[in-house]
């Protein structure tokens, strides 16, 4: 047990490149994703505390485009956890919602591993969510939660329930861009002509230099898969990813199933130029810069204070 209140993070999820190598009898496709997390230039905030009854209050810019707030991935992520946690009690939980929703930047995926992660703590259990529930959490919350839980550099391999938590990756200057067209998961994959994909080829024992260097190895040996059916879908992204290529950034992709996009830079003041660059053309895209993988340049910031 823990006094409250407690505060989390919940950072944007990108993924720096997405290979679908099979698809599993139940229809979920397996992937292999290298995936990195924003810092808080890209994230929501979720809080936690003891109180008399449960309670969930979403606040903030993007709270306006949770239509129901009642079937949040918060409460499903919290009803679960309650299911495995005997010793649980009432929890008013607090959202302040920062990205778009829908928009493939994994937020509410984000919000769930948070909630996951501060009512364990909460809650005295961290167990609860350890590797061995990393499957469960992916069958019953998503497929993207258990990464979102770990919010650093890693491997996802299966559907997302298995977990190589990757070291020495630069931290990566970074736009992330929305343009706000709907585009839903399960049609993109549904799109994926080709669904036996060549899987990711390691990571360079020696490291990379720096952030242009690891743009340069993903844009050689890497991929997004649902990136062609995303653009088949949404021919928004082809203008997303053209107006992130006239930036000169060393590698503009798509990020998961879309339609965010991100593009990378050698660092932040290229990046932050590149953003004003883009939102002055395109005042209806969101756009963000952000720092990703913000750990390997600052010690994880402890839970608590954001
Ligand atoms: O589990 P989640 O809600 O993130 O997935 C949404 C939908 O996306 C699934 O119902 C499925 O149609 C598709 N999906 C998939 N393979 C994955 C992840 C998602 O086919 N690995």
């Amino acid at each position: 047990m823990t006094t409250g209140p407690i505060s989390a993070l919940a950072p944007a999820k990108v993924n720096l490149c997405l290979h679908v190598t099979g698809r599993r009898p139940d229809g979920y496709h397996l992937l292999e994703t290298l995936v990195v997390f924003a810092d808080e230039a890209a994230a929501d905030r979720l809080s936690a505390d003891h109180a008399g009854r449960d309670r969930f209050v979403v606040e903030g810019p993007a709270a306006g485009e949770l239509d129901d707030a009642d079937d949040n991935l918060v409460l499903r992520a919290r009803d679960w956890l309650q299911t495995r946690v005997d010793a649980h009690s009432p929890a008013a939980i607090t959202l302040e919602k920062h990205l778009p929703v829908a928009s493939g930047l994994g937020g509410g995926s984000a919000d769930a591993g948070a909630t996951l992660r501060l009512l364990a703590r909460l809650w005295g259990a961290p167990d609860a969510i350890t590797t061995r529930a990393r499957e469960a959490i992916c069958a019953e919350l998503g497929a993207d939660i258990a990464m979102c839980i770990e919010s650093r550099a890693l491997i996802a391999r299966g559907i997302g329930e298995d977990l190589t938590l990757v070291d020495g990756l630069p931290p990566l200057p970074a736009v992330l861009v929305n343009p706000g067209v709907p585009l839903a998961t399960p049609a993109v994959f549904g799109a994926l002509r080709n669904r036996t994909n060549a899987a990711m080829p390691s990571l360079p024992e020696a490291g990379f230099a720096g952030a242009g260097a690891l743009a340069r190895w993903l844009a050689t040996n890497t991929r997004n898969d649902l990136e062609e059916p995303a653009r088949m879908l949404a021919p928004t992204i082809d203008a997303v990813i053209d107006a992130l290529a006239e930036t000169r950034p060393a590698l503009a992709r798509m990020s998961g199933s879309g339609a965010t996009c991100f593009a990378l830079y050698g660092d932040m003041d290229a990046a932050r130029a590149a953003a004003e660059e883009l939102s002055a053309v395109h005042d209806d895209w969101w756009v963000r810069p952000a720092l990703l993988n913000p750990q390997a340049e600052v010690p994880l910031a402890s839970e608590g204070a954001f």
